[in-house]
């Protein structure tokens, strides 16, 4: 196999890496603000991760409980972050939740409704009101379908199967001016030129070996272009663990076993029978924030009071199995096929890296990264879910930040580059990826990958040290120094891609979790056990010009007045009824 040929050159005024939800809903915006743009996909189109986003969407409509408000929302998303959060861009989401979901309804999106017709909300973990919007268990797979449809109709123009593998600078201005990869369909390199870049590629949890994400998606791509283009990096060290993943069969294990059935609720037992949140989260039980529910699990699990499968029960055989078919359908067939029957008997669960709350550092009232031309939005970026996601932001976070990035874009003057120079400043990544598809070294990339997520699950996971996590360092070293000698077919070229992009992603999340000595929401330090006020900011991270990571930190600006009363109301998860 040669990629030697002369690669396929596509201009574009805006080039929109990621198909999923944050990358459609720019598209979409800057299709109707009549500005040219083109979202590529590593996927067959309308197959994005945001398709298994499943219990919902939040905003804070008040439809059921008619006391919640914007402000509310803003407060449990700062409260759960542990006050890391970028409180402008938490701000911007609860406001601007409520019409995003609305406008999703129009355009088709079939959301639950209340007996009057009003989208219906129920609970999601440490939110003190139902506020989550849902199409019963697969709210990302319909919101997804609707954005497709939408860009659709804008005749939004879009290409699938492209794997980017370098975004393209400018040497003049340092501008990114474009992005090179392949086209994995038609085997042949592509170039793209375009007045700008954005980055809407997801986020890194498939660098674990146990994570919700399939396995060739959320492989750390727009970090690592981000980051070797020179871009700051924020809070790698925060990733959520999904408190309940399935475990068996093997081929499932770890992916997401919905939030929603404990919004409905599920409970949790271990392997004595003992519904063991009482002695976690005796208020807020089961739906405790996430970082909460996860270490009790793992706790449970760790100290021999899980199954033998090494899980706990997830059990919502209580409720009435006429309503648990209707808001959980999707859980039903899932186990069904697996021959467990959800409306009578528990499901066996486990955390599960879920979703990267690190990740490239913007400005959230446009996505404008640190560097001049490129854009980011959705699991790609930093520091709206501070140390702790709560379940639903990421829904509302991908449209109400697609749209404002959108705008922007629609209304920035754009200057693309020619052919030519795309060509030049591809030519030598390009010679780079025809030598990687040529290597013939002994390692297999799917052997490394393995080798890493097990690196990372052991030294990065739901609790970390310093020792771990400084061994986790090394042993990811000596796995870069492996990745020299690769073995790679046309067939192992996407994970010896996927490979080269996770190995650096691994080195920042172990080294910012080094920097973190505290603990803090979801990044748990046995040696640090506090939460230390004196370390309430973010954790930077870029490449320096010799290629080695450098870190330092920024403080956390002001919560404004509104925000900070709605805090200081201390309201509480009412969720009695469930019982
Ligand atoms: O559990 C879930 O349905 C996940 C939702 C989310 O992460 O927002």
């Amino acid at each position: 196999m040669s990629l030697t040929m002369a690669p396929e050159i596509v201009r574009t005024e805006v080039l929109i890496i990621g198909a999923g939800a944050s990358g459609l809903r720019a598209a979409i915006e800057l299709a109707a603000r009549g500005k040219e743009c083109l979202v590529i996909g590593k996927r067959q189109h309308g197959d994005a991760h945001t398709g298994w986003a499943a219990g919902g969407i939040n905003a804070s409509f008040g439809h059921r409980d008619p006391e919640d408000r914007w402000q509310l929302h803003a407060a449990d998303t700062i409260r759960e972050g542990h006050f890391i959060c970028r409180p402008e861009a938490v701000e911007f989401l609860a406001r601007e939740a409520p019409e995003r979901v609305l406008e999703l309804q129009e355009w088709g999106c079939d959301f639950a409704l209340t007996e009057d017709g009003r989208i219906d909300q129920r609970y999601f973990g440490a939110q003190c009101f139902r506020r989550t919007c849902f199409v019963g268990d697969r709210t990302g797979r319909a919101i997804l379908q609707t954005l497709v449809s939408r860009a659709e109709t804008l005749q939004v123009p879009w290409r699938e199967n492209i794997y980017i593998t370098a975004l393209l600078t400018d040497g003049r201005d340092g501008r990114v001016c474009g992005a090179a990869g392949l086209d994995l369909e038609r085997r042949r390199p592509v170039v793209f030129a375009a007045g700008a870049v954005l980055l809407a590629a997801g986020g890194y949890t498939s660098i674990f070996g146990r994570t919700t994400s399939r396995r060739n998606e959320n492989t750390a791509d727009a970090v690592a272009l981000a980051c070797r283009a020179g871009a700051v990096l924020r809070d790698m060290e925060m990733v959520q663990f999904h408190p309940t993943g399935m475990v068996a069969p093997e081929e499932m294990s770890g992916r997401l076993v919905t939030e929603a059935v404990r919004g409905e609720g599920g409970r949790l037992f271990n392997a004595d029978g003992e519904r063991f949140m009482s002695r976690f989260a005796p208020e807020e039980m089961e739906l405790a924030a996430r970082d909460v529910v996860a270490r009790a699990i793992f706790e449970e699990i760790e100290s021999g009071r899980g199954t033998p499968s090494g899980a706990v029960l997830l059990d919502i055989s209580h409720v009435d199995s006429d309503t648990v078919r209707e808001r959980l359908p999707g859980m039903v067939a899932r186990f069904a096929e697996y021959g467990i029957d959800i409306t009578r008997q528990p499901m066996e669960v486990a955390p599960t890296a879920h979703y990267a709350m690190g990740g490239i550092r913007v400005d959230f009232a446009d996505g404008a990264t640190s560097l001049p031309g490129l854009f980011a939005a959705g699991e790609a970026t930093s520091g709206l879910h501070g140390a702790n996601r709560l379940g639903g932001n990421s829904l509302a976070e991908t449209v109400v930040f697609g749209r404002r990035v959108g705008i922007h874009l629609a209304e920035l003057e754009t200057r693309l580059p020619s052919d030519g120079t795309v060509e030049a400043l591809s030519r030598d990544h390009l010679k780079f990826l025809d030598d990687l598809s040529r290597s013939e070294g002994r390692r297999r990339p799917g052997e490394l990958i393995q080798k890493l997520g097990r690196i990372l699950d052991e030294r990065c996971g739901i609790l970390r040290d310093g020792d771990g996590l400084r061994h986790g360092v090394e042993e990811v070293a000596a796995l870069r120094e492996e990745s020299a000698d690769l073995l790679v077919s046309w067939e192992d070229l996407p994970q010896a891609l996927d490979l080269r992009c996770m190995l650096p992603c691994a080195e920042a999340m172990l080294r910012s979790a080094l920097e973190r000595r505290e603990s803090r929401g979801a990044h748990f330090r046995r040696d640090f056990p506090e939460t230390d006020s004196r370390q309430e900011k973010n954790i930077l991270c870029r490449e320096g010009g010799d290629g080695v990571l450098e870190f330092s930190t920024e403080p956390v600006p002001e919560i404004s007045e509104e925000i900070r009363s709605a805090l200081e109301e201390r309201r509480i998860l009412e969720y009695g009824h469930l019982e």
